[in-house]
């Protein structure tokens, strides 16, 4: 198998105009957070693990490529089935060729843990935009844990090479920021460590690495500590192959959901929805915005909460979001702040720091492409104040290039605003969206969405 890979084509820049109502089914893609942690622990594991549901978005594919460089047999076995046998822990093989990791910045970070933790010494690198972010968090205490960085560019970025310890030391790692990737890459190092390596994390970031190594056979205990939930992973676990069923991705679903709020008449459903708390801040804040979602028929798959949602055109007020909502919702703020530009009031999103360091600076690319639409809104500190059109009397205008600086969630987030704006909106490279949801474009144009290729 093999990652696809975008980098030497030319952009491709798309323009979403007005939409009828939308409506009909719309089958969201698997999660990508537990897409690449299938793949790491079913490569880690002995024996076989059959995942069914799986992403095969760019980013995915990339870990697949990776786990299968260092010993794990993956293959595809049907559209979303793959097959991994893993090596066991301990048995990962140093791969004979840098890594490139390209857009994705879950399966650079929780690789760096993986082999790191192996005592592994692989160079990693990645496209323009996993170049420019941080990889010192996630550094910073794999060093505590013994590994060496050497050839990194300025500032602890990739490209670089890490160096994995013959026994990992192991740690008690409170983070400095919210951050799922550090936590489970500081767990990840610990897979083979011949003690416990305990994370505290300060506030609750998605815990998909806690839950599926406890379903692939850790001993992992977590508490509430006077510093914040502490989670302790006993090393050296012997994880077994498992069946997993990947649950659709509510950081994608947020684009066709927050598109049928917006555009009047819409009436959509999205079946399967991952409703897990450390994920659902997005819905909570739209239903307090006054969105009419229903979350019907609640249970548990793939080990995780899900849910069917029934949304419907909704009128929305402008509303205030806690700092402490962030991790709950972290990759849902440009889509957020869409709609917000068409809700009655002013909004305001507190405490957006980490937005600066995702895949591009959103809090900038969502500011700047707003504006370009006739909207007006501004960043005070690290909150983003959305002013929105809503009870004014008159629409978004639209009209405007959004740059995407090469990005998929701010590429989808602006083709949505396009289907409910007065002129239309031309975001000025499509490609990246296959990084998380290949499918965007039929699936919206399923529901009633229209988008045309520009030049
Ligand atoms: C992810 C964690 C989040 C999120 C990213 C996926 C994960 O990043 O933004 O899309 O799968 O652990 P941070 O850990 O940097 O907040």
């Amino acid at each position: 198998m093999t990652a696809a890979n975008t980098d030497d084509h030319k952009p491709r820049p798309l323009r979403s105009v007005r939409a009828a109502a939308l409506k009909g089914e719309a089958r969201i893609p698997g999660d990508k957070s537990i897409s690449h942690r299938a793949l790491m622990f079913g490569g880690l594991a002995r024996g076989t693990t059959e995942i069914s549901g799986l992403l095969e978005g760019e980013d995915v594919l990339r870990t697949a490529a990776a786990m299968q460089a260092m010993g794990a047999v993956v293959d595809q076995t049907g559209p979303g089935q793959w097959s991994v046998h893993g090596t066991g822990v301990g048995a990962l093989l140093e791969p004979t060729a840098p890594f490139d990791f390209g857009n994705a910045g879950t399966g650079v970070r929780l690789t760096m843990g993986l082999t790191a933790g192996h005592g592994l010494n692989v160079t990693f690198d990645g496209d323009a935009s996993l170049r420019k972010r941080p990889m010192g968090r996630v550094l910073n205490p794999l060093r505590e844990m013994g590994a060496q960085v050497s050839e990194a560019a300025e500032g602890d970025r990739l490209p670089l090479t890490l160096k994995g310890p013959e026994t990992v030391v192991p740690i008690r790692y409170v983070l400095p920021v919210a951050s799922a990737q550090v936590k489970s890459a500081v767990l990840l190092a610990g897979l083979d460590c011949p003690g416990t390596v305990t994370v505290v994390e300060p506030a609750a970031t998605r815990d998909h690495t806690e839950r599926m190594l406890r379903y692939f056979g850790a001993e992992l205990d977590t508490k509430n500590g006077y510093e914040g939930r502490e989670i302790t992973l006993v090393g050296r676990p012997n994880l077994r192959g498992r069946q997993v069923a990947v649950p659709s991705d509510p950081s994608s679903a947020a684009f066709p959901l927050v598109a049928a709020l917006l555009v009047d008449g819409s009436e959509i459903e999205l079946p399967g929805v991952i409703m897990n708390p450390t994920r659902s801040g997005l819905v909570q804040t739209l239903r307090e915005m006054g969105a009419d979602i229903s979350i019907d028929n609640r249970r548990e798959a793939g080990g995780e909460p899900v849910a069917d949602l029934i949304v419907r055109g909704s009128r929305l007020s402008a509303i205030d979001v806690p700092a402490d909502r962030a991790p709950s919702m972290i990759d849902e703020y440009p889509i957020l702040a869409v709609a917000a530009a068409f809700a009655e009031g002013t909004s305001q999103m507190r405490g957006l720091e980490e937005l600066r360091v995702k895949e591009s600076d959103r809090l900038r690319a969502v500011v700047d492409g707003l504006s370009a639409n006739g909207v007006t809104c501004r960043i005070e500190g690290n909150d983003l104040l959305v002013d929105g059109t809503g009870g004014t009397g008159r629409n978004v205008p639209g009209g405007g290039t959004v740059k995407t600086h090469l990005d998929h969630r701010i590429a989808m987030a602006f083709l949505v605003m396009g289907l409910a704006t007065d002129n239309p909106v031309t975001i000025d490279d499509s490609r990246m969206v296959a990084t998380s949801f290949p499918d965007f474009t039929p699936l919206m144009s399923e529901l009633g969405a229209s988008f045309e290729p520009v030049g």
